[in-house]
């Protein structure tokens, strides 16, 4: 009898030092389970005399009984310690700083296009899409450019096929706007122009502007007039720029416009009277109208301004190099 007490108590103390339920089930088996001593001793209760047997019998089950439910108990006691551990530990501090929301900024190709765009907007021009996928008629064609000219050539050019291609300037919007517009006529247009080309200075895409008006009395001085106000706006200062005749097919005269930057001359805008041959392309009478034109590179202007040196930074999504334009 007594050594059943004991085990009693010794089961209860390993019972109550067990740290995790695997240590319970152990326990368990070890104790109750099918070659525990106790289970052996209820097999032998038949070699216990008849007025002792009832009693021990008793004994034996109360035994069971309790270490069953001591088991129990503690095993509640340890889920209810792992679960309020892992609550703890799951604990939301709400006075940590939230992660934040970083907002990425303008490409500066776009912020000086948006930049362009409302200075011609005080001026009364619009803004017009134009087709990156062009045909041969507007983006050469109807502008007067030779059919034997090199810049139709495959190597200068992507030709999707024999009449299609990428727009190689955005010159083609004038033809596309006064299809369907009459004058007077004041338009920018901004977009991805491309050309084989690969260097410091050339990438086979960038951006080019183009601008067109197409009005009664138009002449020379309005161009010039335009473009000095504006170079004087986008670098904020009077910069020394000259206008040097030259020649474009669809301009008569026709100027590039250069621009003093670190004693070197820039080319930095094609410009010049709309060609008649143009004008009358697009059946528009040259006879009461005239009209200038002007298209300038985006990146090369963005170069000057904050002296870049290769125009292959654009296109490389180096954070380092975007960031400073924020
Ligand atoms: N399209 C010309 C180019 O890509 C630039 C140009 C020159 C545009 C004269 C014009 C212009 O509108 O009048 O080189």
């Amino acid at each position: 009898m007594s050594n059943i007490k004991n085990l009693f108590n010794k089961v209860k103390e390993r019972v109550l030092s067990s740290k995790n339920t695997y240590e319970l089930d152990l326990i368990y088996s070890k104790f109750l389970g099918k070659n525990s001593y106790l289970s052996k001793l209820t097999k032998k209760i038949h070699l216990i005399s008849l007025k002792d047997r009832s009693y021990v019998g008793k004994l034996i089950n109360k035994i069971k009984c309790d270490i069953t439910n001591i088991i129990l108990e503690h095993r509640t006691h340890l889920e209810k310690e792992i679960l309020e551990k892992s609550i703890a530990n799951e604990k939301i501090d709400i006075t940590l700083p939230g992660r934040t929301n970083r907002i990425g900024g303008l490409h500066p190709i776009t912020s000086t296009i948006i930049d362009i765009s409302h200075f011609f907007y005080r001026l009364n021009f619009i803004n017009v899409p134009g087709l990156e996928i062009e045909d041969s008629y507007h983006n050469f064609d109807a502008l007067n450019i030779p059919i034997n000219h090199p810049s139709r050539k495959p190597q200068d050019t992507f030709w999707l096929n024999k009449e299609i291609l990428l727009r190689t300037q955005t010159s083609s919007i004038q033809i596309r706007y006064m299809k369907n517009n009459k004058p007077p006529i004041r338009i920018i247009s901004f977009g991805k122009v491309y050309r084989k080309d690969y260097n410091v200075t050339h990438t086979p895409m960038f951006h080019q502007m183009e601008g067109l008006v197409v009005d009664r009395n138009i002449n020379l001085l309005h161009l010039k007039n335009i473009i000095c106000e504006f170079l004087n706006f986008f670098f904020n200062k009077k910069k020394v720029i000259r206008f040097r005749m030259s020649y474009f097919p669809f301009t008569e005269p026709s100027m590039e416009i250069d621009i003093m930057n670190n004693d070197n001359w820039l080319e930095v805008i094609g410009c010049g009277m709309v060609h008649p041959k143009v004008l009358k392309n697009l059946n528009i009478n040259t006879k009461i109208f005239s009209g200038f034109a002007f298209g300038l590179g985006i990146e090369r202007l963005v170069m000057i301004r904050y002296n870049i040196n290769d125009i292959r930074y654009f296109f490389k999504s180096d954070l380092r190099f975007l960031k400073q334009f924020k």
